[in-house]
């Protein structure tokens, strides 16, 4: 399994909870690790067909980013609108992502308790996310469930210790898929119909 992981951050050196992330996947086996906007550059420019080449040598694509205004750096948005282009991963012959696993890795600043209806943020994660879950399933990926780290901008070094290998243990979870999920519940509710209640 190849993975690729594009993260999102206007400074990445000045980042704490991303790079720590960074460093972490950076090192990983199998990983390709991407500062967008050291490739970028100021203009935010990117080599498409460099990219599509990237992603087609892939098999799991990582948003990784610091939730700004509720959504990804505007970095991560220029990268989508010039690599996910019509014929490529949409509309006709734009299958060529069809299949491969998306993933998203995302630290916010509020805490975990305000991402419900009636905390101060109002929405869960899921529903904010949902931009970039429809592009996968446009695209014909697999939307795995997301890796949220909540409260961020005041973590302590420890915590932001911590959140690393939580991190790295979230990628090798085999019930990311929900169907790999569904499919290991079912099983177990084959053999064990009194475990009904448990795995529904
Ligand atoms: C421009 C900007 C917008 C932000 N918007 C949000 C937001 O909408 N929700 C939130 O929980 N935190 C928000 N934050 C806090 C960041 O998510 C937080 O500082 C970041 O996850 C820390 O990551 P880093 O250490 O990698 O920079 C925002 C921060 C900045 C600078």
């Amino acid at each position: 399994m190849k993975t690729l992981v594009l993260t999102a951050h206007p400074n990445l050196n000045a980042s704490r909870i991303n790079k720590a992330w960074f460093d972490a996947l950076s090192d990983a086996t199998d990983v390709t690790t991407r500062d967008l906007t050291a490739i970028g550059g100021p203009e935010l420019r990117f080599d498409v067909e460099a990219e599509q080449a990237l992603l087609l040598a892939h098999d799991r694509i990582v948003f990784q980013f610091p939730f700004y205004w509720y959504s990804a750096p505007p970095v991560m948005k220029a990268w989508m609108d010039q690599v996910l282009n019509y014929g490529f991963a949409y509309g006709p012959g734009g299958d060529r992502l069809k299949g491969r696993e998306f993933l998203i890795l995302v630290s916010t600043g509020g805490p975990e308790h305000s991402y419900h209806a009636g905390g101060y943020n109002n929405y869960s994660m899921a529903e904010f996310l949902k931009p970039f879950q429809q592009t996968a399933n446009l695209a014909g990926m697999t939307y795995l469930r997301p890796f949220v780290s909540h409260g961020m901008a005041l973590a302590t070094e420890d915590q932001i210790e911590a959140s690393v290998p939580d991190m790295l243990a979230h990628l090798t979870d085999p019930d990311l898929d929900p169907k790999v999920k569904q499919a290991r519940l079912l099983k177990q509710l084959e053999e064990d119909p009194t475990k009904a209640a448990a795995v529904s």
